[in-house]
């Protein structure tokens, strides 16, 4: 059976304090959709009951009309050359998680986003419960003076500094009510920039004066748990990770990407290395869009969306079919730009082969085991303006903060365009072993609490827009990934044969 994703459900339960039973987890890696059902699974068995039984997982099942096991979702295509039968050893890949989860149901706008924004809290909440730091756990509504030193969890609605001395208040809320709260200027909190719609975990402290706001003395983010099981595939098999081709774009870097293809069918010096990469994750912006951005009609070869992807079919065309390619939409893709963002729609994929995994913006998926998380990046516009020091020259940065977040695109109300739905898709549930993003058009490796960080460069060359905009980017990269180590090479293909070049991480 699949190993790693055995040992990351087990973990994933631990991690809400629930213990699965071995009934329940095997029916549960028999399903294509193992997080989704364990997700529901918990919300329903409440706080008090620690465990996870295999009626409670059938209980689920037998009401959900999600895809079934395996076996029946692959009914769309046969299983690809390097895919085993069903039941077999760890698959090359598997979907744990679709960000997307489906158009808002009939009711109101503000009943659709006050639905997500409460499966924001309840799913964050739940992570930072139970911490030692957060002891005395009160519901905002229950608090009391008489409480001295206690702790709340909550989402922040407000931030802001007083004129004079400069501390800063917090107005957070949960599930009971609203509060505000001081963070005292050169305290441990005020060091922290918090931002806007994000969940955190708040120690607090009341003084002896009724009118004087309660004090934080301490702040917890939800983060990622500082030791965890990191998956690693069995055999010594590697990913590419490339992003922003930006098809249908005059700057398309047409030359550079027949390197890439000519040194993913060996030719050249680094057959030995080529013919270890079963898998290529293409993070969003697939093609240039039209009506983008202003007066784009003067970048494009190619005016029709629909002309674009045709031209996407045949560059994923020059790839070896025996890879599995995963793409995802990105925010010049011709899918609703709210978040999370659907797949591509079938008119528009008929030009992809059967090797082309088609998959919604951020997406979760086992490559060989390992858990990857690919998301396009468009909150960046929103988390480098609100992070002092951050920068589209250093994504990784941003993406450490996603990570301690455990959200990849909190703010609402800016420039990301948030879909309003039952489930926030954008929560970074389980933690994944690599997190892969673009839309930064540079390039960038770091890690974080034992998960690998991947910013995917771009296959598109500096347009005047950027130029306008101040952004260099930096273009043909690709960051290859022994997903048996998680060992990353970076490969740059300015010119003819690849450059693999030192990069930090
Ligand atoms: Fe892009
Ligand atoms: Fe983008």
């Amino acid at each position: 059976m699949a190993g790693n994703l055995r040992e990351h459900l087990v973990a994933y339960f631990q991690q809400h304090q629930k213990i699965v039973e071995a009934g329940a987890l095997e029916l549960l890696l028999d399903h294509s959709h193992p997080l989704v059902v364990s997700r529901e699974v918990i919300d329903r068995s409440g706080e008090v009951n620690p465990f996870v039984t295999r009626e409670m997982v059938e209980n689920v099942l037998s009401e959900e009309g999600s895809p079934g096991p395996v076996a029946r979702s692959r009914g769309d295509r046969p299983p690809g050359p390097n895919e085993p039968p069903p039941g077999a050893a760890t698959l090359p890949f598997r979907l744990i998680q679709d960000g997307y989860s489906g158009p808002p149901t009939g009711e109101t706008p503000l009943l659709a986003y006050s639905a997500l924004f409460h499966s924001r809290f309840r799913s964050l909440s739940r992570l930072l419960r139970g911490r030692p730091g957060l002891d005395n756990l009160r519901p905002i509504r229950e608090l009391r003076m008489s409480d001295g030193a206690c702790s709340v969890i909550g989402m922040v609605r407000d931030v802001r500094e007083t004129p004079q001395r400069h501390h800063l208040i917090l107005t957070v809320d949960d599930d009971t009510g609203s509060l505000e709260v001081l963070v005292p200027k050169g305290s441990p909190g005020a060091r922290l920039t918090v931002l806007p719609d994000e969940v955190l975990g708040l120690r607090l402290e009341f003084g002896k004066e009724a009118k004087r706001l309660p004090r934080v003395v301490a702040v917890e983010r939800p983060d990622v748990p500082p030791t965890r099981n990191v998956g690693r595939a069995r055999r010594p098999i590697r990913a590419i990770f490339l992003s922003d081709l930006h098809l249908g774009s005059r700057s398309f870097l047409s030359e550079n990407w027949g390197h890439l293809a000519d040194f993913l069918h060996g030719r050249g010096p680094h057959g030995e290395m080529a013919a270890s990469i079963d898998h290529v994750v293409v993070a969003g912006d697939l093609v240039d869009g039209i009506g983008i951005y202003p007066r784009q009609e003067k970048d494009l070869a190619i005016g029709d969306v629909v002309e674009q992807y045709a031209e996407l079919g045949r560059r994923l065309a020059d790839l070896p079919d025996r890879m599995t390619i995963v793409v995802i939409p990105g925010n010049h893709d011709a899918v609703c730009p709210a978040e999370p963002q659907p797949a591509l729609p079938t008119n528009l994929t008929r030009g992809l082969g059967p090797n082309v995994r088609i998959l919604s913006n951020p997406s979760t998926f086992a490559l060989e085991g390992v858990v990857v998380s690919a998301y396009h990046g468009r909150s960046f516009d929103d988390l480098i303006p609100a992070i002092p020091g951050a920068s589209y020259s250093r994504p990784t940065e941003v993406m450490k903060r996603m990570l301690q977040m455990r959200h990849l695109a909190p703010i609402y109300g800016d420039r990301t365009p948030l879909a309003p739905s039952g489930r926030d898709g954008l929560i970074l549930d389980p933690a994944p072993d690599i997190l892969v993003t673009g839309h930064s058009h540079t390039y960038g490796v770091d890690r974080y609490r034992g998960v690998l960080l991947l910013n995917a460069s771009t296959w598109q060359a500096e347009t005047e827009y950027q130029r306008m905009r101040n952004i260099i980017p930096v273009p043909a990269r690709a960051a290859l990934v022994d997903l048996s180590t998680l060992g990353v090479q970076t490969l740059d293909f300015s010119a003819g044969d690849p450059q693999v070049l030192e990069v930090a991480g």
